[in-house]
């Protein structure tokens, strides 16, 4: 189709090219939520007299009409009802294909390492191997056959977070997201520029495109629809579309806490998507006050959620992580649009949440009766079943 500017000359406007034929932008004041009443004007504060007992009633004053913060009674912590002597189970907790790192980080915290990079070593063990093809290298590509990686991390002692998203070329994100958070005044990098940071931060270039995951966008691509321009072969297989991704969460013995989440995100998505992983509060959470949380599953439905910051926070108000994971779950669903819900109001889709307390309680939950999660405590490694809200006969077919 031809290129058409809306409502002005090619040399006199800056605006954006528009399709023939495509509507016209609603001007802008057609957004403005003018349904809304007006706020109230705001009222004039009265004059401070010199006395202190007129100051006092004036502050207070202010306070009450919003121009002075008030202060707010504290929100509970797992952290301020333990004693000084207070001591956690250590454990590690990750979803399943963590099973092999959550041992990896056990022995690390155990021997006495931080949170943070015991579980970076744990998942850099799925980053690197080829075979999981939902994280790092091996991971399944974008519609134009290309890795793009999503990681986030936190660390709970010094209360810092680092992220990359679409970052192309490098198998350990949730390492370079470490490194936007040790060395960057910022938390999130993406694209092009995450990747030039990376390898500015010493971190090597390698293509991600296995031949085994080339071959699966391949035949997805071929079976994109009867009339597209390449041939279906090889009928019998079943193409895969997934949304793996690797979460994994710490505390050690003396309580600090941390939480990473490294995924390729979901396969065959549009260039550029970014899925809930690298998203500080929907794929990985950490308070080290009360406990981490992360995810893995259809991104999308967790963001509208802030699944693991929401997670956290029901465990700040005296929540179990099981009961607190149900009820994001929960939430979840409250915020899922009619398309991706059955008839019966059940998801159309997985998404798994896994949590830890500072005291070592954990748990993992997701909508569907059947999956499971990866912890590692004093018992050893092992896989565990998820606590769920409905029954497998109740997913929609
Ligand atoms: N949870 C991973 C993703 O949606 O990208």
């Amino acid at each position: 189709p031809q290129l058409a500017l809306a409502g002005c000359s090619l040399n006199s406007c800056s605006r954006a090219p528009m399709l023939a034929g495509s509507p016209r932008p609603f001007p802008s004041q057609r957004y403005l939520p003018h349904s809304l009443p007006s706020p109230p004007p705001p009222s004039v504060p009265p004059p401070v007299s010199a006395s202190r007992r007129d100051f006092l009633q004036t502050a207070s004053a202010l306070a009450a009409a919003g121009f002075l913060p008030r202060s707010l009674p504290a929100l509970p912590s797992i952290s301020s009802v333990v004693s000084p002597e207070f001591r956690a189970r250590p454990c590690v907790v990750a979803s399943a294909n963590g099973l092999r790192g959550v041992k990896v980080a056990y022995d690390r915290i155990t021997a006495g390492e931080d949170p943070l990079d015991a579980i970076i070593a744990g998942v850099n063990i799925q980053e690197l191997d080829p075979e999981d093809q939902s994280v790092g290298l091996g991971g399944l590509p974008n519609a134009e056959g290309v890795v793009t990686l999503d990681a986030s991390c936190m660390h709970g002692p010094t209360r810092r977070a680092g992220a990359v998203a679409c970052i192309e070329d490098i198998a350990t994100p949730s390492l370079v997201a470490k490194a936007v958070m040790d060395y960057t005044d910022h938390v999130l990098l993406v694209g092009p520029q995450a990747r030039r940071f990376a390898i500015e931060m010493g971190f090597t270039p390698q293509n991600l495109l296995t031949e085994k995951s080339r071959q699966d966008w391949l035949r997805w691509r071929a079976r994109l629809n009867p009339n597209d321009m390449y041939l279906d072969y090889d009928g019998n297989v079943k193409i895969k579309f997934h949304t793996g991704t690797i979460n994994m969460n710490a505390v050690t013995s003396s309580g600090d806490i941390a939480s990473v989440t490294t995924t390729s995100g979901m396969a065959w998505k549009v260039p550029g998507r970014v899925g809930d992983s690298p998203i500080i509060g929907a794929g990985q959470y950490c308070d080290n006050t009360v406990g981490a949380a992360g995810s893995t599953g259809r991104g999308e439905a967790n963001i509208k959620a802030c699944g693991a910051f929401l997670a956290v926070e029901f465990m700040r108000q005296g929540l179990g992580p099981e009961e607190a994971l149900l009820r994001v779950m929960q939430r979840v669903i409250a915020m899922t649009e009619d398309r991706l819900l059955g008839p019966n109001g059940r998801p159309r889709f997985d998404l798994q949440f896994y949590a830890l307390t500072k005291d070592g309680r954990f748990a993992g939950a997701t909508a569907y009766e059947g999956a499971s999660f990866a912890v590692c405590d004093e018992q050893g490694p092992r896989l565990v079943k998820c606590a769920y809200l409905f029954k497998e006969s109740e997913r929609p077919k």
